[in-house]
């Protein structure tokens, strides 16, 4: 059981009622908790609930359209995007009550004074290092408009002007990622057919290739909600067309790949996750056809080299600088 669950769980009698669990880790805690919904926006968390509670847990970027009366934050990594959660589960509570709970080494403390917007904060708990707190909501306030936090800039590229859209708590807000970046430089030479950006983030890379690429069929593949959506939008500001998918992991993918472009995911929570990344390399050739190529920036400390050249083939660095390194390999 994740730690904040079992912080809400020493709790447990605030919480029997209609309640709405967002961002909630994917454990036991919607067994313990009957009368609980939870709203997610990790699609690998959403599947993992799914098959464990049907129909009692949702996905996306805005609460579902269950009835509760009291909700949980779980509080995620970027303020902007918990400032945005918290106001769109304020929207639905009015004379409710609102719950933050995170860890420590998570901000919450600092958190906790995001919840001043809407009444007091009060602090219930403190255990597991983590922390419980509550606000009492009166007046709802309005339902925030996600796009209107988005924040936008244009790139200048050889071929043109692209416009990237980021909400918040996707990779790289606001800004370009200089691996990313070195990639964008790297995109000339592609097999022909369908391509994919996995991880896409906002829609950088995969907006870039459609341009570059128009009569290649385009896939974008993220597992958080608000990257999909930023992606989609990246590519509706661009007059783009190109399917844009949510799921967990490489295997989520389409097969029959022609290329997979990549700046894959390195981070994960306060911890340094390459699971997502590894899997990739490894499962790359079952997704790609024969002749297909997996080309990625990575960081030029990540010993990803021999992992491409044990699972899918010899492995090219097409170029390097900033500490990153472009590597691409064909099947
Ligand atoms: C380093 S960012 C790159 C984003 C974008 N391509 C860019 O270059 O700006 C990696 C992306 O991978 C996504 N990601 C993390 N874990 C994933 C997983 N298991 N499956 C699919 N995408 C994942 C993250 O949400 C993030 O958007």
């Amino acid at each position: 059981m994740d730690p904040r669950s079992e912080v809400l769980l020493r709790q447990a009698d605030l919480f029997q009622r209609p309640l709405l669990l967002a961002g909630l880790p994917a454990d036991d805690l919607l067994g313990s908790l009957p009368q609980a919904s939870g709203w997610t926006w990790h699609a690998g968390d959403q599947a993992a609930l799914e098959s464990r509670f049907a129909g009692r847990s949702h996905f996306g970027t805005t609460p579902p359209e269950v009835a509760f009366g009291a909700a949980v934050l779980f509080l995620p990594k970027s303020r902007e995007l918990a400032d945005y959660l918290l106001k769109a589960l304020a929207a639905r509570l009015p004379g409710g009550e609102l719950f933050l709970v995170g860890e420590k080494r998570g901000g919450i403390e600092g958190a906790a004074k995001q919840l001043a917007a809407f009444g007091t904060p009060r602090k219930l708990d403190s255990a597991r290092h983590c922390q419980l707190w509550k606000v009492d909501i009166g007046e709802a306030p309005a339902v925030p408009d996600l796009e209107a936090l988005a924040q936008r800039y244009r790139l200048d590229l050889a071929d043109g002007p692209l416009d990237v859209v980021t909400l918040p708590g996707v990779f790289s807000h606001g800004r370009l990622d200089r691996g990313t970046s070195l990639l964008l430089e790297q995109l000339d030479g592609l097999p022909s057919g369908h391509l994919l950006d996995f991880g896409c983030g906002a829609g950088v890379l995969g907006a870039a290739l459609k341009r570059r690429y128009p009569q290649s069929r385009l896939t974008l593949l993220d597992v958080d909600a608000f990257a999909v959506a930023s992606s989609r939008l990246t590519l509706a500001a661009n007059g783009l067309e190109a399917e844009v998918i949510a799921a967990d992991g490489i295997h989520g993918a389409p097969e029959g790949l022609a290329a997979i472009v990549s700046n894959p995911p390195f981070h994960q929570g306060v911890h340094t996750h390459y699971q997502a990344s590894e899997d990739l390399l490894r499962a790359a050739r079952r997704h790609l056809v024969a002749g297909g190529e997996l080309r990625l920036v990575a960081n030029s400390f990540l010993k990803y080299p021999p992992l491409i050249e044990q699972h899918l083939g010899p492995c090219r660095l097409l170029a390097e600088g900033d500490g990153f390194r472009i590597y691409s390999a064909r099947r």
